[in-house]
């Protein structure tokens, strides 16, 4: 008997799945597995991020300061399935180190396609406002390291015309509050170094990612007022690595902090500087 004649099965409509790069069809080239470079991999935003990456088969490079905290994470995204990690412990404010950092993370892959950088601190903020040690500690780790760091990557990326840079800044860098404008400005400066290189090499073909996130339930928001409301980590973490797919240049997450970001930069001054933000 020929089978010739066999239909295939047809799902019902409503579990049918669309042919799209993310879900290929069965004809479709299997999806290259991603080479990516995390700096600050222990923090809560990146963890989660690197599970779904290790999920996806994707090569991780993880940096931290924390041989043990990074020695956990390496060992749970093997678990999850990541095609390769390997891990470099570094305190990424000794700024004079990233390019021997980088170079080898770089060899270590076997190349580069995407660079996460989520290293920061939030400081202590009063402490801040009377010493400018402190200032200067949450400056330095948010502002100059950064910028240290994607000085070597952005060369690196458009020499060779391929690359995405993702970096967190933060809604915070948007406007000076007077709770925590140490860590803002040290946001805003990131901020506005990051869309600037993006006006640089996006021509080159390196995607430069400004991520700003509100505040999301990790260790670093631990104990502030009102958390309970704070954004999933999951679900930052899930639109980050699809954002970062697309390479889009500028990224509120959750979404809603655009509209809320907008409104909030046309209060008058006359009336913010009353306000207890
Ligand atoms: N959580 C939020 O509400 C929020 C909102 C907006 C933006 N962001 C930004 O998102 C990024 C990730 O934050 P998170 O929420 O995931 O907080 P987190 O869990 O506290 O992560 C911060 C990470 O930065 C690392 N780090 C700090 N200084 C470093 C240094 N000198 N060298 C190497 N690593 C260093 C920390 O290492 P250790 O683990 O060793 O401390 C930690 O892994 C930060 O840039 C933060 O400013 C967070």
């Amino acid at each position: 008997m020929s089978s010739a004649a066999t239909p295939e099965p047809q799902l019902p409509l409503r579990y049918r799945r669309e042919e799209t790069a993310s879900s290929p069809g069965v004809n479709a080239l299997p999806r290259e597995p991603k080479r990516v470079l995390v700096l600050g991999a222990t923090s809560g935003i990146a963890e989660a991020t690197c599970r779904l990456w290790a999920e996806r088969g994707d090569s991780l490079f993880l940096v931290g300061r924390s041989a043990d905290k990074l020695a956990a994470v390496a060992a749970d995204l093997r678990t999850r399935g990541a095609g390769y990690v390997d891990t470099a412990v570094a305190d990424l404010d000794q700024t004079a180190s990233h390019p021997e950092l980088l170079t080898h993370a770089v060899n270590s892959l076997g190349g580069l396609d995407i660079a996460f950088l989520a290293l920061g601190v939030l400081g202590d903020a009063p402490e801040s406002e009377r010493s400018f040690a402190e200032a200067g500690r949450i400056l330095h780790t948010n502002f100059n390291a950064p910028v240290s760091l994607l000085t070597w990557l952005a060369n690196y990326c458009a020499q060779r015309h391929q690359g995405t840079l993702a970096v967190l800044s933060s809604v915070a860098g948007e406007r000076g509050r007077k709770s925590n404008y140490v860590y803002g400005s040290s946001k805003a400066g990131l901020s506005t170094f990051v869309d600037g290189l993006r006006n640089r090499i996006d021509r080159e073909g390196v995607r430069v990612m400004t991520i700003k996130p509100g505040p999301v339930k990790t260790a670093m928001t631990e104990g502030m007022k009102g958390r309970a409301k704070f954004a999933d980590v999951d679900a930052v973490a899930a639109t980050l690595v699809s954002e970062i797919d697309k390479g889009t240049a500028i990224v509120y997450v959750p979404a809603k902090w655009r509209v809320i970001m907008a409104v909030i930069r046309m209060i008058p001054d006359r009336v913010f500087k009353k306000l207890n933000l």
